[in-house]
């Protein structure tokens, strides 16, 4: 295995870093030292080599002042304050260490050892405690009060939540958990109840962590200095003994971990403080939904079969692979060197994601690669292509601190990507305005500490409406940046769409009736997103998966434009990337149009350089996309697909329509680390290797390049690089890398905005963001500072076209998809998790109203049906949908979410069009026709996986 990146353990200065262009200098401990003003003595101590004891302060969080530990004496000033509340001033001379301190320290420390339990040789947090360190640091030797007679050492623990446990007999009222949870996590869950002697952390009222409104992002265990707030895997397995830093692989966010390991074995996922995405925060996710990697159902070894009735055949690695090539070979003998294609995935990492795309290039010989972000997150690359001439988000996650005004449309922030959800929510409290566009009432609505301004409730598929008649009142009224548009864009393009969106047709009050959304609101909202300040716009696939996703992202960055918000801290326009590499498949030519970096296949230029980069000619057509392979798969022209880390049948839409299609395949080969919904139509399956396996990289939705780190060795043998190259070399097409490095040295080779990057300058700057060229050696954290990068920026018509997919007497209601924050898309992993605990099937949401209408009640199943199937689920009445609509969220193969999801999709890019459907609900009592048959077809499938003793001796 490669030599880790391993992490030192992150240096705590007590309290939160100060901005500030004045400095101040003053002298500690005889030491001078110049410190930002407002910084406080602790930190500034600790800045200078000196390290101040402290119990209730760490540097993630706001002085609270309690535990007296931290007690210096200030020349010319009575008494001894607390240095982790005191600012350091000009020209104080201060002293942290004198006999009286020593005494104050210990005297306190006595106090808390009192109603400790002296278990620290059994304690869980032995070697990892800031009690324990304290207790030394401070010289305590002996405590004079051993039994006080009221104490806390027999409370009953709290085990409800599954990753951690609360033990009240250890807690030293430290407020450190309250305060992560309020400042970090912006939850609220916890509080100090009781008083005095009495006082105890308690979840909501003095409720259990899994009955209160804790959400598991683990932010207080971190805080916690004691064993009273741990993990239970740290209980089961004990304190680590090195850390590696790596990614996280869930969601777009791309958090920083490090993975706290024993040996080969994870112990703990600690958010890295150092990671720029979360700055040591994280959610429920990342943090503890990790055991899928070592769960039971990984297959490990290679399988064939020739039929999908037939069982699987374990075989090896070099006959599996020698198998899959000869049959892809041999259809491409019979059908032409187009019936063959592949799937890359946003799961995989970039050099996984390229190799595929390479393959398919040159050993298949066409272009027909794809990848799962062509269901998400393709409109953004065409509407932000159009418009600024890049494919990707402005900012950086951390630009939010900047933003007045922030505007959110169709995403789901707190449960899709939590991470920043709390950042976000951090700055509404601070004063941030916030516009939310979006059918449901999402949690950021309301919550503790802030309000929206503005929910503009609208009808889903009427975003291009109701983001042109924001338009329409900024030009209307006056609004324009003028200065921006005159010296920033393309003036011809916005005289056109300036005159276009001045049209009546398009003006709050004649899209109310198509919007649903009050006209009066629409004309605030938009005065505030144009006047407020800095405005930045975050969208997810609430604005994408729709027939006219790519207008509405244009129209998001017409929006941007106008009102001058590009190019500096606290604006700009962001897609919230659903997967942990969406950004990155995308970057990495995962297109049929698009080499890496987002250069069309007919461009010789382009061409030429990776012809002789390859060493063989290339085609100069696109090749065909998921849907087209589909397509071509039910007329016989296409009969072998490739599909790396990407579970089809459960997440593109209209299933039986992917089950036909894939079922007319000759060669299916799956590369995953389960048995996927896609894997049961498959005649090869190659094992893959989690994200605890890899060396990599993975690109977040800032553009944000991290590296992905192996801490045990792939369970399967081999890495998902090594197999892709090896089917190469067995189609023809020799590949020849040692390590994923040399993948990416390649990659920067051919990829201009990549040209930059390297593993060593990952390793040096912990992450970067591309573009990283020549200009920009350290990454570019904002884009179109100054000029756009296709040069003025482009105005765009967005001319709204109402979809087709529209109610009718036979489908009355129109249903909408989502997130939840406990599981994570198709839920192959977060399902073999714990996280089950929290969220164990997909529901029906219905309002009140429809659901008197139709009798149904809490908990009832219902039958879902649409042109495209029907399905069941159990209904949640919810008034979070206006009446007439209805969501549910699709992370469970037997709801069937997406056998109803239609095949419309977006006009410029085939995203599928997930979030409106027509359909109706009644009250069922059994299963649909096609759950039925997935159950079938499940169980037949799983037993070929593991035959009876007839079926290994008949094959
Ligand atoms: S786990 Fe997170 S949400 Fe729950 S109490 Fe702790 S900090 Fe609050
Ligand atoms: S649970 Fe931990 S962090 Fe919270 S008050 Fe007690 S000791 Fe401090
Ligand atoms: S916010 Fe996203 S990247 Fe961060 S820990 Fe959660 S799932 Fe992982
Ligand atoms: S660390 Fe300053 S009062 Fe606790």
């Amino acid at each position: 295995m490669d030599t880790p990146f391993l992490s030192p353990r992150d240096a705590d200065l007590g309290t939160p870093e100060k901005i500030s262009d004045q400095k101040v200098s003053l002298r500690i401990d005889g030491h001078p030292v110049v410190v930002p003003r407002g910084t406080s003595l602790m930190r500034a101590a600790a800045l200078a080599g000196l390290s101040i004891p402290k119990l209730c302060a760490t540097d993630t969080l706001e002085p609270f002042g309690s535990c007296r530990l931290c007690l210096v004496e200030i020349e010319g000033r009575k008494g001894f304050p607390a240095s982790c509340t005191t600012p350091a001033e000009e020209g104080m001379v201060v002293n942290t260490q004198s006999p009286q301190l020593a005494q104050l320290r210990r005297g306190m420390m006595e106090l808390y050892i009192s109603d400790h339990p002296l278990d620290c040789l059994t304690c869980a947090s032995n070697g990892d405690c800031g009690l324990q360190d304290m207790a030394g640091t401070v010289g305590l030797r002996e405590v004079r009060y051993p039994s006080v007679e009221h104490h806390h050492l027999t409370a009953p623990k709290d085990d409800s939540n599954p990753y951690f446990v609360y033990d009240p007999s250890k807690c030293i009222v430290c407020n450190r958990c309250v305060r992560a949870c309020e400042e970090i996590q912006g939850t609220f869950a916890l509080t100090i109840s009781g008083r005095g002697f009495a006082s105890r952390v308690s979840p909501g009222e003095n409720q259990p962590f899994m009955a209160s409104e804790c959400v598991s992002c683990g932010a207080c265990v971190d805080a916690c200095p004691t064993a009273t707030l741990v993990e239970k895997s740290i209980l089961e397995s004990g304190q680590p003994e090195y850390s590696v830093v790596t990614t996280c692989a869930y969601c777009g966010v791309g958090c920083g971990f490090k993975a706290d390991m024993k040996g080969t074995e994870v112990v703990r996922m600690t958010p890295w403080k150092e990671g720029k995405a979360n700055e040591g925060h994280a959610c429920v996710k990342g943090r503890f939904a990790w055991g899928y990697a070592t769960h039971k159902d990984r297959i490990l070894t290679p399988m064939i079969r020739k039929r999908i009735t037939d069982p699987w055949q374990v075989v090896s690695w070099e006959e599996a692979i020698r198998y899959a090539a000869s049959e892809f070979k041999r259809i491409q003998g019979a059908y032409g060197r187009d019936a063959v294609g592949g799937i890359t995935s946003s799961r995989c990492t970039n050099e996984e994601t390229y190799l595929v795309q390479k393959m398919v290039r040159t050993a298949f010989g066409n272009n027909n690669v794809d990848t799962c972000a062509r269901v998400c997150h393709s409109p953004t690359g065409y509407g932000l292509g159009m418009t600024y001439g890049t494919s990707a988000g402005t900012q950086t996650f951390k630009s939010v601190e900047h933003s007045d005004v922030i505007l959110i449309i169709g995403a789901n922030p707190t449960d899709a990507h939590p991470v920043f959800g709390s950042r976000l929510k951090k700055r509404l409290r601070e004063g941030g305005r916030l516009i939310i566009i979006d059918p449901r009432r999402i949690d950021l609505v309301q919550g503790p500490h802030f309000k929206a301004d503005h929910h503009l409730q609208l009808r889903p598929g009427t975003n291009v409406a109701i983001i042109n008649a924001i338009a329409h009142v900024i030009v209307t009224e006056g609004l324009v940046a003028r200065d921006f548009v005159d010296t920033r864009c393309d003036t011809d393009s916005f005289r056109t769409w300036k005159t276009f969106i001045a049209q009546p047709h398009n003006s709050p009050e004649a899209m109310e009736p198509v919007t649903g959304v009050p006209a009066a609101q629409v004309r605030e909202a938009a005065r505030l997103y144009a006047t407020g300040g800095n405005a930045a716009i975050y969208y997810g696939l609430g604005v994408t998966e729709h027939a006219q996703g790519s207008t509405m992202v244009i129209g998001i960055a017409n929006l941007a434009m106008v009102t001058g918000n590009i190019g500096r801290e606290g604006v700009g326009v962001n897609p919230l990337r659903g997967q942990n590499n969406v950004q990155g498949s995308c970057d990495m030519g995962s297109f049929p149009h698009e080499y890496p970096g987002y250069r069309h296949v007919s461009d010789d230029a382009t061409r030429h350089v990776f012809e002789s980069a390859w060493g063989l000619p290339l085609r100069k057509e696109p090749g065909l996309r998921i849907p087209n392979m589909f397509e071509a798969a039910l007329d016989g022209s296409f009969k072998g697909l490739y599909c790396q880390g990407e579970d089809i049948v459960q997440s593109d839409p209209d299933t039986q329509h992917v089950i036909a299609a894939l079922s007319s395949l000759e060669c299916l080969v799956v590369q995953d680390i389960f048995l996927n919904e896609t894997a049961k139509y498959a005649h090869v399956f190659l094992p893959g290797s989690s994200f605890l396996e890899k060396d990599g990289t993975f690109t977040n939705a800032e553009r944000r390049i991290s590296r992905v780190r192996k801490v045990m060795p792939p369970k399967g043998g081999m890495s998902d690089w090594e197999v892709t190259m090896a089917l190469s070399n067995a189609l023809d097409y020799p590949m020849h890398y040692s390590h994923p490095s040399e993948i990416m040295d390649e990659i920067a080779r051919l990829t201009p905005t990549f040209s930059g990057v390297s593993y060593d300058l990952l390793d040096r700057l912990g992450s970067v963001q591309w573009p990283c060229d020549d200009q920009n050696p350290e990454g570019t954290p904002l884009m179109h500072v100054g000029e756009f990068v296709r040069g003025k920026g482009q105005f765009l018509i967005t001319q709204y076209v109402p979809t087709d997919e529209k109610v009718t007497l036979k489908f009355p209601l129109l249903l909408t998809t989502g997130r939840i924050l406990s599981q994570y898309n198709v839920g192959a992993q977060t399902r073999r998790t714990a996280n089950v605990a929290f969220h164990s099937e997909d529901r029906l949401d219905i309002h009140p109203h429809d659901a008197e209408d139709r009798g149904i009640s809490e908990g009832d199943w219902v039958g879902v049906s649409s042109r495209s199937g029907n399905t069941v689920l159990r209904a949640h009445v919810s008034d979070r949908m206006s009446p007439g609509v209805v969501y549910t969220t699709f992370h469970f193969p037997e709801s069937g979410s997406n056998v109803i999801t239609t095949d419309n999709s977006d006009w410029a890019t085939n995203c599928p069009e997930y979030k409106v459907t027509a359909v109706q609900v009644t009250r069922v009592r059994q299963m649909s026709d096609w759950q039925k048959y997935h159950q079938r077809f499940d169980e037949m499938q799983q037993h070929l996986l593991h035959p009876g003793p007839e079926q290994l001796t008949s094959s």
